[in-house]
């Protein structure tokens, strides 16, 4: 009898891939989609009575106490999976809970503890700056951790995501006060995506291992000028927004502003190419519409009722 489960999904079925960062936004967006293609799903939380773990919890994901900074308990949860997603937490800038140091050592701890646990396909979720030296240290760890992988004997896919959407509708951002600020000149554009697709990615990713390991690819949803996304954003918001770029007397965002002019942070995927492999891929004005309607609403929101930080 000719089966008519498709492939992909016939891959899944009682297999467990382990998530990393699951109560954050890549790891979350990634447990969602895997769920959705009928993988078992093991989130490593450092707090399995959180709000978030709960959450995790109550729609299927199996939740395990454990720390990336905690070996022993890394090897507990890839005991006996299929797959690792391995992401770090932001580390090295102002606000981050981990230094530089700390990001490499916990990306190279996951993908030598998978590989000694057996794991059949660690993906693991890196940047686009990825691949060259930038002399931004908090971007450089990620180079770091995939010469890291690179060198073991693990099936690997490494997936590099340009900016978030998400993080242009954070308060930071200015929208409040009707004006976006951001990294590129107006009338240059930069790739971005939706956290929601780097999970949708990734669980295809899973699901077709021969078609993915040993590749690295750069991933992006949409390419806007300055002035693009303040046309996207004063149509989503019923309310003008103007954009100029970030000013660059600060070291660092100079030096990121310089990446995003050379191309660099600006990235480079193949939006066609992408677009045609993965044809859920949100568009700006589409997210807005969608997954960012509540974010842009609630930064909105803030600013209507006088809580905006300024
Ligand atoms: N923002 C962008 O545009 C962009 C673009 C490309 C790549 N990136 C990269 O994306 C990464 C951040 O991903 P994200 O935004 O999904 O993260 P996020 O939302 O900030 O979440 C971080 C996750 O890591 C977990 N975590 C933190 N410390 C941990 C530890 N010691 N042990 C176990 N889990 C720990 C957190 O769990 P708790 O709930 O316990 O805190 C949380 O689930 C960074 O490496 C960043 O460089 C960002």
């Amino acid at each position: 009898m000719t089966s008519t489960f498709p492939t992909h999904l016939s891959t899944s079925v009682n297999k467990t891939v382990v998530v990393l960062g699951a109560t954050g936004q890549q790891g979350g967006a990634v447990a969602a989609a895997l769920r959705a293609d009928g993988w078992g799903v093991r989130a490593v939380v450092r707090d399995p009575s959180g709000q978030r773990a709960r959450a995790l919890a109550a729609v299927g994901v199996e939740t395990v106490r454990g720390d990336l900074g905690d070996p022993e308990s890394l090897r507990a949860a890839f005991s006996g999976a299929h797959g690792v997603f391995s992401v770090q937490p932001n580390s090295g800038q102002a606000g981050a809970e981990v230094t530089n140091e700390d990001e490499v050592r916990f990306g190279a701890a996951v993908a030598e503890i998978a590989e000694r646990c057996g794991v059949a396909h660690l993906v693991y979720s890196s940047a686009v700056t990825a691949g060259s030296t930038t002399g931004v240290d908090h971007l450089d760890t990620k180079s770091r951790i995939e010469a890291h992988v690179r060198k073991l004997d693990i099936p690997c896919t490494i997936v590099r995501p340009a900016t978030f959407m998400e993080l242009l509708v954070t308060p930071e951002m200015g929208l409040d006060r009707g004006h976006l600020s951001f990294l590129m000149r107006p009338d240059r554009a930069m790739q971005f995506i939706a956290v929601r697709d780097i999970g949708r990615i990734v669980a295809a990713v899973f699901g077709s291992p021969d078609r993915y390991a040993g590749r690295t690819m750069e991933i992006a949803g949409d390419a806007l000028t300055g002035e693009a996304l303040a046309e996207d954003l004063t149509r989503a918001a019923c309310r003008p927004i103007s954009y100029s770029r970030l000013p660059t007397q600060d070291e660092v965002l100079a030096k990121l502003a310089a990446l995003v002019d050379d191309g660099r942070l600006a990235g480079n995927a193949n939006l066609d190419a992408l677009r045609a492999e993965f044809p859920f891929l949100l568009r700006f004005d589409g997210w807005l519409a969608g997954p960012g309607a509540s974010l842009l609403d609630e930064t909105l929101r803030s600013s209507d009722t006088g809580i905006a930080r300024r």
